[in-house]
C-alpha cells in the first residue's frame, strides 16, 4: 500500500468498479463480519429535524485485510424535489490502519448505491427461492436502477413490475431498466399490483407508513426491506414479520432504525423473532431459505464494511489505473 493521497469525484469512481465486483465484495464484508473479524460500531446520527434530514457517521475495519475507513452519508428525502440533489449524498475517507494515515477521499454516493444493491443481490441469492422469476419493486429512486441491475445477477428475472407514488418515476425506472439492462419492466398503477403474485419484492421508499399489506404477501415471497434506515422509517405491515424469516444485517443498526426498528418499539416482535444476521448465513453458521413455502425478509440497514471494501476495491483500481487526482497528503 502506497501512501499517497488520491482523490476520486463520482465519474472516477464509475470507471473503477463493475456491479459484478460489487457483488463479489459485499459478500465477502458480510462473510468477514459473519467470521467476527470486523469492527464496526453501529452508525451516529445527527437529526435535522427542521430540514427533514440527517447525517450519519460511518467506521470500519476489516481486521483480516487491513481496510479501514469511514462514510459520511445524508439522507434528505425533500432534496430531489426542491434542490435537484440527491437524497442520499455520500463522502468515503480511506486510512492505512498501520499508520492512521488518510490515503483517499472519493464520493460515496455512488458506492452506496452500488453496495445497498449488492447486499439485496446476496441477500436474494441466500433467501429467495431458486426459482424466483417475477420481482416487484416499491419505488423507483435514485437508490433502483441500481438494485434492479444487483438483483437480475443473481436471479433468473422474467419480469419486474415496478410502483411509485410519483408515477411518472416508475415509468422512467421502467424504461431505464428496459433500455439498460434488458429486463422485462413496467410501471404499475398500486402498490398491490407490484406485490401480489412476485417472488421477490425490493422496497426502496422513505415511508413512515407500511406500505406493504400483509395479505398481499404470499409463501414462498422474499422481500429485501431497504427504505427503512432511521428510526420511525418502517415500509412493510407489522404482521408480516410475524409470519416470515427475518434476517438483518446488523442487531444494533436494525433494532434502532431498520424495518425492525418500530415492530420492536411496539412489541409486535421481539429479539427472538430475528433469525439470524446475514453475514451468519453467507458465513455458513446458518442456512439461508430451507423451504419453499417460507417467506424470508431482509432487513437491510446499510452496514460501512460494505462501504470500506467497496471503496477500497475502487482506490486499488484507481492506483493501477491511474484514476483521480493523485496529490499532496493533505498532513504535508
Ligand atoms: N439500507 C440501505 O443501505 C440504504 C441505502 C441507501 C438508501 N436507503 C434508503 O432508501 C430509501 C430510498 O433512497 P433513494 O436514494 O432511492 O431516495 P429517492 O428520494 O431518490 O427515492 C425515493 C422514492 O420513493 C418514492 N416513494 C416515497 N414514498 C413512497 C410510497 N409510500 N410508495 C411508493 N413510493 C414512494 C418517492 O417518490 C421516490 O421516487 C431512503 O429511505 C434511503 O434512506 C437505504
Amino acid at each position: 500500500m502506497g501512501k499517497k493521497f488520491r482523490m476520486l469525484n463520482m465519474a472516477e469512481v464509475e470507471r473503477t468498479l463493475s456491479m459484478s465486483d460489487v457483488l463479489g465484495l459485499v459478500e465477502k464484508a458480510f462473510e468477514e463480519r459473519g467470521r467476527k473479524r470486523v469492527q464496526m460500531p453501529p452508525k451516529s446520527y445527527l437529526f435535522f429535524s427542521k430540514f427533514s434530514g440527517d447525517l450519519r457517521i460511518m467506521p470500519a475495519y476489516l481486521e483480516e485485510m487491513d481496510e479501514a475507513g469511514v462514510k459520511l452519508v445524508n439522507v434528505h428525502p425533500n432534496n430531489p424535489s426542491k434542490y435537484n440533489l440527491p437524497t442520499v449524498l455520500a463522502t468515503i475517507v480511506l486510512f492505512d490502519p498501520e499508520t492512521g494515515v488518510p490515503i483517499s477521499i472519493m464520493d460515496g454516493t455512488r458506492i452506496t448505491a452500488m453496495r445497498t444493491a449488492a447486499a439485496s443481490g446476496i441477500a436474494v441469492k441466500y433467501l429467495a427461492r431458486k426459482d424466483a422469476k417475477v420481482l416487484g419493486m416499491l419505488g423507483a429512486g435514485y437508490q433502483c436502477l441500481f438494485q434492479l441491475e444487483a438483483v437480475s445477477e443473481v436471479m433468473k428475472i422474467e419480469s419486474v413490475k415496478i410502483f411509485d407514488v410519483i408515477e411518472k418515476k416508475a415509468e422512467n425506472l421502467a424504461v431505464m431498466a428496459r433500455k439498460k439492462l434488458g429486463l422485462n419492466a413496467r410501471n404499475v398503477a398500486t402498490a398491490e399490483e407490484a406485490v401480489r403474485g412476485s417472488d421477490v419484492v425490493v422496497t426502496v421508499t422513505p415511508t413512515r407508513t407500511p406500505i406493504v399489506q400483509g395479505e398481499w404477501v404470499a409463501k414462498g415471497m422474499h422481500i429485501n426491506a431497504i427504505g427503512a434506515d432511521a428510526p420511525g422509517k418502517e415500509e412493510l405491515e407489522a404482521g408480516i414479520l410475524n409470519r416470515a424469516k427475518i434476517v438483518i444485517d446488523d442487531w444494533e443498526q436494525a433494532s434502532h432504525s431498520g424495518e425492525i426498528n418500530v415492530p420492536l418499539c411496539k412489541k409486535i416482535i421481539t429479539r427472538a423473532n430475528i433469525y439470524a444476521e446475514i453475514g451468519e448465513i453467507v458465513a455458513g453458521a446458518k442456512p439461508g431459505r430451507v423451504s419453499e413455502d417460507e417467506i424470508t425478509v431482509f432487513d437491510s440497514t446499510g452496514l460501512a464494511i460494505q462501504d470500506v471494501i467497496t471503496a477500497w476495491r475502487a482506490y486499488e483500481v484507481a492506483e493501477e489505473k491511474g484514476i483521480g487526482q493523485e496529490i499532496e497528503p493533505l498532513y504535508c
